[in-house]
């Protein structure tokens, strides 16, 4: 939700900050806009809709500046709006900003700058607030105005500044949203992710919570909420610029997809040694492990969903109960912690409110938090005592689907790490189950050397108006985040079951031709499942199967069967998602969709 750039320099902002703002169109947003020094003065464009209208708008313009803010809204106060996109300017049009997050108590700081300045409103939104306020303090010093007016600011928010009176210089502040420093070679910038500055530097400032950055071409100043310098922790990435590019793929969901055997292949041998595992970030000792008598796993949308999974597994391997619950509702549920609570939080960003305030909540009530993150430096991670890094890439298609599968290989080797620990599975007992995840790479490549199988399903049902998916224990959450994938990429009406639920109410919408994908992978429910298709296709449902390879033959029985190589029980999952993403995929290109960037949703949540 809503991206921040900001660029000080030698070279031209303007294509610098619409470039870094095309990278971070994965994000989701409805408007874009910039503000650079121009001339003596702050010149602003912006506009409603896609980056390329505002391309449009600057396009014959010759816009040359070595200082700029830009960025991309996603509408919380105030509709999608060329006046209520960003960046905002003070009434005296001498401070230009732009800003993430939600200012909590605007109203009451629109009716002091009313009675004490005579500044004028121009838009709906809470973030114009920040450049009047701004200016309101603003004495000659650029820093210290924006200090001053962080003071009174109370909520989220991580804004880029520039000021008219100094041209030399960009102010940005991090607080709830994030915010990270490119540091370049006679430049600087700031950016709300690292894609966004890629291009230009690999060496990146991670500044923290209430800290402010004083930044010109040559030099960063990082300084605290008392305004003491400090140094930030400095981070060079690792990935390349190619790794945010679409690399020949027509999609970044359809490169992610392909991407799995690597991403996970790397997440899984990051962590053993020997066919042992040997965590980076995760000290808990067994005598920890067992003072937990509560443990929660946390996480929103395909995060959740995994963490549903890594529940089985928790109590396969370690003889561990765990709950798992949707962050959103966790926090306002009078959860029970305390210091013997271990909080598991999922996330790919990182940043996803709902999971970070959670993640605070239990701190405040002293649990401990082991954090399954894929972005390094994330708000999360530095709130976390343990992390788990998913080492995925970045991930830029908005429907997460290679780090669900290193969410998943995450909480298997967890799993396995703790049963070890507890001493639930030998030492012989884990090689066994690590042999088997370093074939899953392989398995899942075999998987999308079949694709074309799965276009060829999607090419048949992508009319479809509804589509359901049903499944037992593992196969049943599977089935959740199958559905989930369907909806957010294709829209269409689709809800995920467990099968024994069935007959109590859902069969009542099964009639002729209803498509349902069954899974059947788990061989002790195998004739469970058996059941259940019969009793939809009695109704007359079009159904497909997920079962494994060498499962027996039921093509009688279904419309079509799709086989997902051998692999146990509990970790098939990873596999079975596989088709699913793919199907998705499809069906959502065959329907015209934005497969990247599906309407209404974001990549990265920031707000409640
Ligand atoms: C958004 C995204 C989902 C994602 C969820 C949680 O809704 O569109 O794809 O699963 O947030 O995000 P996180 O970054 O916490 O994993």
């Amino acid at each position: 939700m809503c991206g921040i750039i900001g660029y000080v320099g030698k070279k031209n902002a303007v294509p610098i900050l619409i470039d870094g703002l095309k990278k971070l169109e994965y994000r989701g947003y409805d408007s874009s806009g910039i503000a650079i020094y121009n001339d003596n003065s702050l010149s602003i464009h912006k506009s409603k809709g896609k980056l390329k209208n505002l391309e449009n708008k600057i396009e014959g313009k010759t816009l040359y500046s070595n200082l700029g803010i830009g960025h991309t809204r996603w509408a919380t106060h105030g509709e999608p709006a060329d006046v209520n996109s960003h960046a905002h300017t003070s009434t005296r049009e001498t401070i230009a900003e732009i800003h993430n997050g939600i200012i909590e108590n605007y109203l009451e700081l629109k009716s002091f700058l009313q009675k004490n300045s005579q500044c004028v409103f121009k838009s709906e939104t809470d973030t114009e607030i920040i450049a009047h306020l701004i200016d309101y303090f603003y004495e000659g010093n650029l820093f210290d105005a924006v200090y001053n007016a962080t003071q009174k600011m109370e909520g989220a928010y991580s804004i880029g500044v520039i000021c008219k009176d100094e041209p030399n210089k960009l102010i940005g502040v991090r607080k709830d949203s994030p915010l990270i420093i490119g540091i370049g070679e006679n430049e600087n910038f700031i950016a709300s992710d690292i894609p966004a500055i890629l291009k230009y530097t690999k060496d990146v400032l991670l500044i923290e919570n209430n800290q402010f950055a004083e930044i010109t071409k040559d030099n960063v100043k990082v300084f605290d909420n008392d305004k003491n310098e400090i140094k930030s922790k400095f981070f060079k990435v690792t990935w390349d610029e190619e790794c945010a590019e679409k690399e020949g793929f027509d999609h970044f969901t359809l490169k992610e997809i392909f991407e799995q055997p690597k991403a996970v292949h790397r997440t899984l041998h990051h962590n053993i040694k020997n066919n042992e595992i040997h965590f980076e970030n995760i000290n808990i000792t067994k005598d920890e492990l067992k003072s937990f008598n509560k443990i929660y796993i946390l996480g929103c949308g395909t995060a959740y969903n995994a963490g549903l999974i890594g529940k089985y597994a928790l109590k396969k391997f370690a003889g561990i109960n765990a709950m798992c619950e949707i962050a959103s509702e966790f926090r306002y549920n009078d959860p029970i912690i305390d210091e013997n609570t271990l909080v598991i939080c999922i996330s790919q960003s990182g940043e996803t409110l709902d999971t970070l305030q959670s993640l605070r909540l239990a701190k405040e009530k002293r649990a401990k938090i082991l954090s399954i993150v894929n972005i390094v430096g994330s708000s999360i991670t530095r709130e976390s005592d343990y992390i788990f890094y998913t080492l995925g890439g970045p991930e830029i298609g908005v429907a997460s689907t290679k780090i669900f599968t290193c969410q998943l290989m995450g909480l298997y080797l967890l799993s396995l790490h703790f049963g070890n620990l507890l001493r639930r599975i030998s030492d012989d007992e884990i090689k066994f189950y690590i042999n088997e995840l370093i074939s899953i790479p392989d398995k899942i490549q075999k998987l999308l050397d079949d694709s074309e199988k799965i276009k060829q399903i999607a090419s048949e049902q992508f009319q479809n108006e509804s589509i359901f998916y049903m499944g037992r224990n593992v196969d049943m959450e599977i089935a959740y985040e199958s559905s989930l994938k369907l909806k957010e990429i294709s829209y269409i009406n689709s809800f995920a079951i467990g099968a024994g639920e069935l007959k109590h109410g859902t069969i009542a919408l099964v009639k002729d031709e209803t498509f349902v994908i069954s899974f059947a992978t788990q061989e002790f429910l195998f004739d469970k499942m058996i059941s259940n298709i019969k009793e939809i296709k009695a109704r007359g449902a079009y159904v497909l199967t997920i079962v494994k390879d060498e499962c027996k033959d039921i093509s009688d029985l279904c419309d079509k069967v799709l086989k997902i190589p051998y692999t146990l029980d509990i970790f098939t999952p990873i596999l079975s998602i596989i088709p699913m993403q793919l199907l998705a995929y499809h069906i959502s290109v065959m329907r015209g969709n934005d497969v990247d960037k599906p309407r209404n949703l974001a990549k990265s949540v920031t707000v409640e």
